[in-house]
């Protein structure tokens, strides 16, 4: 046995890995190597996508013979609100669905109502690229949906086609976004992800947009996950340029953090019509402050969005383990962590040393999700 803390990881013949967990783990709340407390869940319910984002999930890499997890290895809703539930025990108030689409998972509205029963979550995102939004909307803001976030990086249709690699017409993610509103979910929360010499044309556009239409726009600079997009730091767009950018049309007025471990800088437009906000997770890493617990469709937890490796939960779960073991295990690899590989990544570039190596292993950002 080894004390809480101290975990070692064996990698099982069917390539997943496993822990040994101490049995003194303490019911307090649980902080990891860095004094940080597990606050947020994402859940991805599915590692497949009906886009081929160039960034995310390249052409190439997941063509027609990609091999997607079979449906038999993913959780059933039952194991993952299971897991939440356990989690929520241990510090998880903010729980958000993502993937892959999460869209595609059928019946997921059925997942959203089970998980806004569980005492002690306190708010329920979806994250989704909106193609299939028109369809559900009304049925997740029935089961309890509380927060909505749409993927846009561009409004002109050529730009999004060319994005999505899937030949995808804007209008519907637009009717989508409509139909969200309909459904009560809206203010919703737009992410664009911005690339140099890609869709930077496309962010004044965005920012006129959704600012007449209420709805909180958030650039996301384009991020070295996985090991399949060839990211390059010269792709790029600095938060603080996109600022800058809109800025100089529509004046910007800095908004202060709501909260510890808010990922995203706060503007409001000074002449009124809501806010953006910028994520700059490459110019400016934000791994001090991060709460985050990513679960994939197939039941491995991942410490961070950089991870090289997650710790299986699914096997233990369905041995029969029991909710306090279960919790134990969670508890130590948390207890573990001590990842801040964004902090490592700009420090290199900034001082010129070489980045960190990236692990062909490297986990894609759409088997954990965004
Ligand atoms: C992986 S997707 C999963 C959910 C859903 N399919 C969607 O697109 O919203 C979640 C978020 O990650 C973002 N994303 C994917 N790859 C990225 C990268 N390399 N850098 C920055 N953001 C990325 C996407 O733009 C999206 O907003
Ligand atoms: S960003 Fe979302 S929509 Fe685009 S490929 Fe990745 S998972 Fe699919």
């Amino acid at each position: 046995m080894w004390p809480l803390g101290d975990v070692s990881r064996r990698r099982r013949a069917d390539g997943r890995y496993d822990l040994a967990v101490s049995p003194a783990a303490s019911p307090a709340a649980v902080t990891d190597t860095l004094g940080r407390p597990l606050h947020d869940l994402r859940i991805s319910v599915t590692d497949r996508c009906n886009f081929r984002c160039t960034y995310c999930m390249p052409l190439e890499v997941y063509g027609r013979d990609f091999a997607f997890l079979p449906r038999a290895e993913l959780l059933t809703f039952e194991e993952i609100t299971r897991l939440t539930r356990l989690l929520v025990a241990d510090g998880v108030a903010k729980v958000r669905l993502t993937g892959g689409e999460p869209l595609l998972r059928r019946d997921l509205d059925r997942l959203v109502a089970m998980l806004a029963a569980l005492p002690g979550v306190a708010d329920l995102a979806l994250t989704t690229n909106g193609s299939l939004l028109a369809r559900h909307a009304a049925a997740l803001a029935g089961a309890g949906l509380r927060r909505l976030t749409v993927s846009l990086d561009a409004l002109d249709d050529a730009t999004f086609r060319r994005l999505n690699d899937v030949d995808f017409p804007v209008a519907r993610v637009l009717a989508g976004i409509a139909a969200a509103e309909a459904a009560g979910l809206a203010p919703l929360k737009i992410n664009m992800v911005v690339r140099r010499g890609v869709n930077e044309h496309s962010v004044l556009p965005m920012a006129r947009h959704f600012r007449e239409r209420g709805h909180v726009l958030r650039f996301i600079e384009y991020m070295d996950v996985g090991h399949t997009n060839g990211w390059r730091m010269d792709d790029v767009v600095p938060a603080r340029e996109v600022v800058a950018m809109i800025d100089a049309e529509l004046p910007l007025v800095a908004l202060p953090p709501r909260y510890r471990g808010e990922v995203a800088t706060r503007w409001r437009y000074r002449h009124g019509g809501g806010e953006i906000g910028v994520i700059a997770s490459v110019s400016q890493p934000f791994c001090g402050d991060c709460t985050r617990l990513r679960l994939t469709a197939d039941g491995e937890l991942y410490t961070c969005l950089f991870g090289n490796y997650g710790h299986d939960l699914r096997g233990p779960l369905r041995a029969g383990a029991s909710d306090d073991d279960l919790r134990a295990r969670v508890r130590a690899i948390w207890a573990a962590r001590d990842d801040r590989y964004s902090e490592l990544r700009t420090r290199a570039t900034v001082s010129g040393r070489a980045l960190p190596t990236i692990d062909p292993a490297r986990v894609e950002m759409s088997r954990i999700g965004g």
